[in-house]
């Protein structure tokens, strides 16, 4: 009898905790609510729209190209009768490419397959291509107020932190226990109101570095703040080993063209330009040894060649990778021709049609003869 009491009494307190919490999240969000153009919109392909871009992207970073976005497609038919260069440009600086492909996939589904009718369920949504649990969840409460909690890596630490909870969030008993605590604490009067409140309070409060826990709303509820393990929690296992990648592109000139590749193997950046590349998997002590390799020779053959610049190396840290990327601006005679399977040439003046991985966007802004000649 006494167990079955203080069972009874733990489900009384956690309902009380839940509750509290909901309550002040609430309470908090009203006047501090960020004022962003997709919240409060009904119609279901916006706010797809701007879930897809937010995904990985930090809503600063976001807004602009959601509106862009909504300008430039402002249907799903729209979206999936655009020629699919043309997207990938307007996504350039983004990031993360599957994103906008599997867009322009999930785009061309509804409008083809769908008439046009975007998906009104949780189950529905979770099928279109690049819509995860997370996603299908904003979408859901957002545009039909279905109660579906959001759960990602934001609302993860606000619920770590204030329940007070130990458990690994990338183990598997952790994950379900997570969701399921989401879950309860959603309100299901609101789960859109709740879920914004939610995201919004993790990216501008409850923040992974320094969370503004002395104007926090809910401190007094936070067991993390008592313990004083703010900074612990959430409690991640496994950390994600980056390999390291070397790239020296070859920008190559002939006669005021330049020569481009599309990249379309299934590596990172598919289906965006870049100059040819060659990969090493270490860095080389000096550009000798880029030209006695077999890439470099295999491409270049015989012919003569001319190195006009080097480039410092720029690095960007991708989730699984880091890459560092040196380039070299190099001048071919006009009469000599290069073996390069998927390579075209390119009016000089005409790079900036085309969408490049961020990195080699770095470098073309770099470039000062290249600002001159765009
Ligand atoms: N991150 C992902 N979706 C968001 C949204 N709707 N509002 C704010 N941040 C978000």
């Amino acid at each position: 009898m006494a167990l079955l009491l203080k069972y009874i009494m733990s489900l009384q307190f956690a309902e009380q905790q839940t509750e509290l919490f909901r309550a002040s999240l609430l309470q908090w969000y009203d006047p501090n609510q960020r004022p962003l153009p997709w919240k409060g919109e009904s119609n279901p392909y916006f706010i797809w729209l701007s879930e897809i871009i937010l995904q990985q992207t930090r809503v600063e970073q976001g807004l602009s190209y959601y509106l862009k976005f909504i300008k430039a497609y402002p249907t799903v038919k729209a979206l999936a009768t655009a020629p699919e260069d043309e997207v990938f440009k307007n996504w350039e600086g983004l990031g993360y490419y599957s994103r906008a492909r599997n867009l322009l996939a999930a785009a061309r589904y509804i409008h083809h397959d769908l008439g046009g009718q975007f998906p009104e369920t949780y189950e529905g949504i979770i099928a279109l291509k690049g819509v995860g649990p997370y996603t299908a969840a904003a979408i859901s409460s957002f545009a039909f107020h279905l109660p579906y909690a959001v759960l990602d890596g934001n609302v993860y630490r606000v619920l770590a932190r204030y329940f007070g909870i130990h458990v690994p969030i990338d183990s598997t008993p952790g994950k379900k226990q997570f969701q399921e605590l989401a879950q309860i604490c959603l309100d299901h009067e609101n789960p859109s109101t709740y879920n914004q409140a939610i995201m919004d309070f993790g990216a501008t409060l409850c923040k992974p570095k320094k969370p503004l826990c002395e104007s926090c709303l809910l401190k007094d509820g936070c067991r993390a703040l008592t313990a004083q393990q703010v900074q612990q929690l959430p409690i991640k296992t496994k950390k994600i080993k980056k390999r390291n990648r070397y790239f020296y592109f070859l920008e190559i000139h002939q006669g005021g063209q330049v020569l481009l590749q599309k990249r379309t193997a299934k590596d990172i950046w598919q289906d965006l330009h870049q100059f040819p590349l060659i990969e090493t998997d270490q860095h080389l002590a000096d550009t000798k040894a880029l030209f006695d390799s077999s890439a470099w020779q295999h491409l270049f053959q015989e012919n003569d060649w001319a190195i006009q610049q080097i480039s410092k190396t720029y690095q960007q840290t991708l989730t699984h990778q880091k890459i560092f990327a040196t380039f070299l601006k190099i001048e071919i005679p006009d009469q000599v021709e290069l073996q390069l399977q998927d390579a075209f040439w390119q009016a000089e003046e005409q790079l900036k049609v085309f969408a490049f991985p961020k990195i080699i966007d770095w470098y073309l802004a770099d470039n000062s003869l290249y600002l001159s000649l765009t």
